[in-house]
């Protein structure tokens, strides 16, 4: 279906970028050959390194004319499999293109190309006084890009939002080498079609995101953070939503059952006490500009805790505390992976379903017999579920295992949640989707992927059968 490439593209690509980052030799190709999903594994068949939105347009223009499969790629830390190369043809990595163009401290603005690691452009506008909030896991390698085409979060998401909420304006090479722009550098825009917030969770399938201008808020100047142990996992997620009611938005409202930080103190070699009734915590912090407010918004919020049985109360005492913590939970999901092989699911329901949810899940697993490690963000009603292969025969876990997903993912839609929080679809999830959506619903998508895409070349196999 796809043109595979030789010798004659090979040499038009060279004709576009330096010998080095047109790249086909054994190890580049293995290298690209895989994201952070899972043990999955598609070679490329050449790589291509542009560093200018004129080269990334003369080599879609080419693949589009050509029928070349082009994935695009970012820092590769995706979890759904989106910057998989499942076609083979070109993987189009957009590394280089990683400069901040402009810090606006007058309109509270930056514009940077794809490739600006997310914890660079976070310094960044730090060193300003000013905030970029989206902060997914692996957020010190993680790129600008790939976080704009997955729509990623984090733990901050729970009071500032994801990454949706921070794109104002995409600068996007369509398949076909077109140049467009997504809208305007304005907070307000109420013209057109919203084709900004189109590309972002577009998972690199209707164009190539070249420029992004993202918008800044103030730096909140303190923060308080909290480690809340409980003898229950499901009174731990009761006392979630309790906390919003309550009316305080925290920065942060992680919940990590038992094993999830067992696993993890192992593979970071890092030690803490936990008595043995634990089975969660709740990670909870706040922020703001008023240390005495947020003295007083944890008082309440110990309070609510207590109320759902939870045992004492751990305040980071220092800097130092407080970054071993975020170590910790940030390092759950690479210690998960080093445990077992596993299967990870992004379930996302509201809030306060999130009870009902981890019991659905337990309860799922016991029915197919498989063991998960829940986490994730709570406050969002964003339970990651780890299931873990551990002593499963290769059978049961290749047959049982879409059987167990499918009843979680139905789950999520009946409490009207939905498959994916902030990972994405790409190739892993997309045989589900038709429970998140009716077949009108994902012909209306397909529809819109064939305009930007007529030749369907760029990241096919992912999201939709
Ligand atoms: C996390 C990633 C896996 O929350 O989303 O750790
Ligand atoms: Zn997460």
């Amino acid at each position: 279906m796809y043109k595979d490439i030789d010798t004659a593209d090979r040499q038009f690509f060279l004709t576009l970028l330096a010998t080095e980052h047109v790249m086909n030799d054994a190890e580049s190709l293995a290298h690209y050959a895989h994201d952070y999903t899972e043990d999955l594994h598609f070679e490329p068949q050449l790589v291509l390194r542009p560093e200018s939105v004129e080269q990334v347009q003369n080599i879609m223009a080419y693949c589009h004319q050509h029928h070349i499969a082009v994935t695009p790629r970012a820092a590769g830390t995706g979890l759904s499999g989106g910057a998989l190369p499942v076609h083979g043809g070109i993987l189009l990595s957009v590394e280089r293109m990683n400069r901040i163009i402009e810090i606006d401290e007058n309109n509270l603005q930056a514009t940077i190309e794809p490739g600006v690691i997310n914890q660079v452009l976070r310094n960044e506008v730090e060193s300003k006084g000013l905030f970029y909030p989206p902060d997914p896991a692996s957020k010190g390698s993680c790129m600008m890009g790939g976080n704009v085409a997955e729509n990623s979060g984090g733990p901050k998401a729970v009071k500032y939002g994801v990454t949706k909420d921070y794109i104002l304006n995409l600068e996007v090479v369509l398949p076909t080498g077109e140049l467009i722009w997504t809208g305007a550098n304005v907070l307000k825009n109420s013209t057109g079609y919203n084709l900004t917030q189109l590309f972002v969770g577009s998972e690199g399938t209707l164009g190539i995101i070249t420029k992004i201008v993202v918008r800044l808020i103030p730096l909140p100047k303190h923060d308080l953070l909290m480690l809340v142990p409980f003898a229950s996992a499901e009174k731990a997620c009761e006392a979630v939503a309790a906390v919003f009611k309550a009316g305080i938005t925290p920065s942060a409202m992680e919940f990590m059952e038992r094993d999830a930080i067992d696993f993890t103190m192992k593979y970071i070699q890092t030690s803490m006490v936990i008595k043995d009734h634990i089975k969660a915590h709740l990670l909870i912090e706040v922020d703001g500009n008023y240390e005495d407010v947020l003295m007083q918004d944890c008082e309440k919020i110990s309070e609510i805790m207590y109320a759902f049985d939870c045992d004492d109360v751990l305040f980071a005492q220092s800097s130092a505390e407080k970054a071993n913590l975020w170590k910790l939970r940030r390092s759950v999901g690479e210690a998960v992976k080093s445990h077992s092989i596993y299967k990870e699911e992004d379930t996302v329901v509201p809030r306060a379903h999130l009870p009902v949810l981890l019991r659905g899940v337990k309860s799922i697993g016991e029915k197919y017999g498989f063991k998960s490690v829940c986490y994730g963000h709570a406050g969002d009603g964003n339970l990651h579920v780890n299931i873990i292969k551990d002593n499963l025969s290769d059978e049961e876990w290749n047959k049982k295992l879409p059987l167990g997903i499918r009843e979680i993912f139905e789950l999520c839609v009946s409490l009207r949640g939905t498959i994916s929080g902030e990972h994405g679809i790409g190739y892993v999830q997309k045989s589900y989707m038709d429970i998140a959506f009716n077949k009108i619903e994902i012909e209306l998508q397909k529809n819109i992927k064939t305009v930007f895409d007529p030749h369907h070349i760029l990241n096919p196999g992912k999201m939709f059968l």
